[in-house]
């Protein structure tokens, strides 16, 4: 079997592994044909595959069909270094489950894992209107490596946490995203994607909280765990490059149009209205704040005590005390009271704010596109209240920028600041597939370059 599954974790002689992924594996693969990319199981698809953990050994590009992705198992190498925050900072990083952390341990692997099949199961349907070969690709490339996260998450339960693991691994490919019954276990991941857009919002906003949860985890003191999400994160990063670039084409084609024509309202011309992509902007982003957690969290506390998880970046210079027992966080709130938050419980809030900083980032360079054409308009990250349904936010009517507004004047609005159903119809009229090779839809700009240096007009997804 382990000839099948590339790995660098000695599968071979690892009988009790081995043992859980035999039936783990084939229902794997009855998840993936009944929940994965609609349509395309005999296509043969440009791809990646990790074939080992070594720098030419993760990228590998051939064609493949995806139900025959060589899905694998890798960890990053071994670091010489100490847990180095929390309670405990002296202490070499666990190569097994402390029985104290246990329980918290399998909670943070088990929340992780879910979101991965899930972003699978948001995606299945966008095969069928992919503005072009290069990024129905990418899509695809996307799906299988969410799937190899899942397989990664699946390996730290099945070989660290005994029965439990292996029925939580079960569990992975037993919860269904936006099922009524039995729903993936965070919100965003229940959330449709329903159209390119979304998915490009998806990429940037929501893909890139996983880099966040990914980097905190990548220094935990669970050795395995940080090894296997420091893996994780070479793919991720092509992940958040499909959503930021998405979108940056979108901007630029929108820009071109209302240059060209001198008006805004460019939909009659085959594009997305910048005031309509806001909205995405909007929905999305502010989706994405709430997978952080309360802001005020017992659970964030208790995961930084015992070094389980760290900030973004714990190791480096940014942070002078690295146990965080005396200072405090200041949450700001929309009536212009702040309250005082103890660090260590205040964690969700320190890793959410690294984050909004890095999407700042991607909204300048959009910004960029339409300043360089001469456009008046800007986009821009909502406020940190704005749509909220958890933490310290949850349920506040405010505008997007941080105005307090009533529940009746929000209700009244919100159609402005959020995605309607005739804006996505408004969308959909302009998702038409377009599948010859390097030819692209109308609604947005080719890519800067191809994948792994080929021309823009290779034939990435081969039709059966
Ligand atoms: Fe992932
Ligand atoms: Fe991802």
């Amino acid at each position: 079997m382990s000839g099948e599954i590339p790995n660098n974790v000695d599968l071979d002689n690892d009988a009790q592994l081995k043992r859980a992924l035999s039936t783990w594996h084939p229902r794997f693969l009855q998840w993936w044909n009944e929940v994965g990319p609609d349509g395309f199981d005999t296509s043969r698809v440009y791809l990646r595959t990790a074939i080992s953990a070594s720098s030419e050994g993760w990228a590998n590009y051939a064609y493949v069909r995806m139900p025959e992705y060589r899905w694998g198992i890798f960890l990053a190498p071994q670091l010489q270094r100490k847990i180095g925050f929390g309670d405990h900072p002296e202490l070499d990083p666990w190569q097994q489950v402390p029985g104290e952390y246990r329980k918290e341990l399998r909670r943070i692997i088990v929340t992780q894992g879910d979101t991965e099949p899930a972003s699978v199961e948001q995606q299945r349907h966008l095969g069928r209107t992919a503005p072009s070969l290069y990024d129905l690709r990418n899509l695809f490339q996307i799906n299988v490596e969410e799937a190899r996260h899942l397989w990664a998450m699946v390996y730290l339960l099945q070989r660290y946490f005994g029965r439990d693991g292996r029925e939580e691994a079960e569990e992975l490919l037993t919860r269904r995203s936006g099922h009524q019954d039995h729903p993936r276990l965070l919100n965003a991941f229940n959330a449709p994607i329903r159209d390119w857009v979304d998915l490009f919002c998806f990429a940037m906003f929501a893909d890139r909280d996983g880099k966040y949860q990914l980097e905190s985890l990548s220094e935990s003191g669970f050795d395995p765990l940080s090894r296997t999400t420091r893996f994780m994160l070479t793919e991720e990063a092509f992940h958040m490059f499909v959503g930021e670039s998405g979108i940056q084409r979108i901007v630029q084609r929108t820009a071109d149009l209302m240059r060209e024509s001198g008006r805004d309202d460019i939909h009659g011309l085959g594009g997305i209205e910048l005031a309509l992509l806001q909205k995405y902007i909007n929905s999305w982003y502010s989706e994405s704040l709430d997978l952080f957690g309360g802001e005020d969290s017992s659970n964030a506390a208790a995961y930084f005590a015992a070094g389980l998880k760290g900030r973004y970046r714990e190791a480096s210079a940014s942070y002078k005390d690295h146990r965080a027992l005396d200072s405090a966080y200041r949450l700001q709130k929309p009536d212009g009271t702040a309250e005082e938050i103890p660090m260590r419980r205040a964690m969700n809030a320190v890793l959410r704010d690294s984050y909004t900083q890095d999407c700042e980032r991607g909204l300048a360079r959009w910004n960029k596109e339409l300043e360089k054409r001469a456009a008046g308009a800007r986009l821009y990250l909502p406020a940190v209240c704005f749509n909220r349904k958890v933490g310290a936010f949850a349920g506040l009517a405010c505008d997007p920028q941080g105005k307090l507004l009533s529940a009746d004047e929000f209700a009244a609005r919100r159609d402005e600041w959020l995605p309607t159903e005739q804006d996505r119809a408004r969308v959909a009229e302009l998702l038409k597939p377009v599948y010859e090779p390097g030819k692209i839809a109308g609604w947005i700009a080719p890519p800067a370059r191809g994948v792994n240096n080929q021309p823009l007009d290779f034939e990435y997804v081969v039709f059966n």
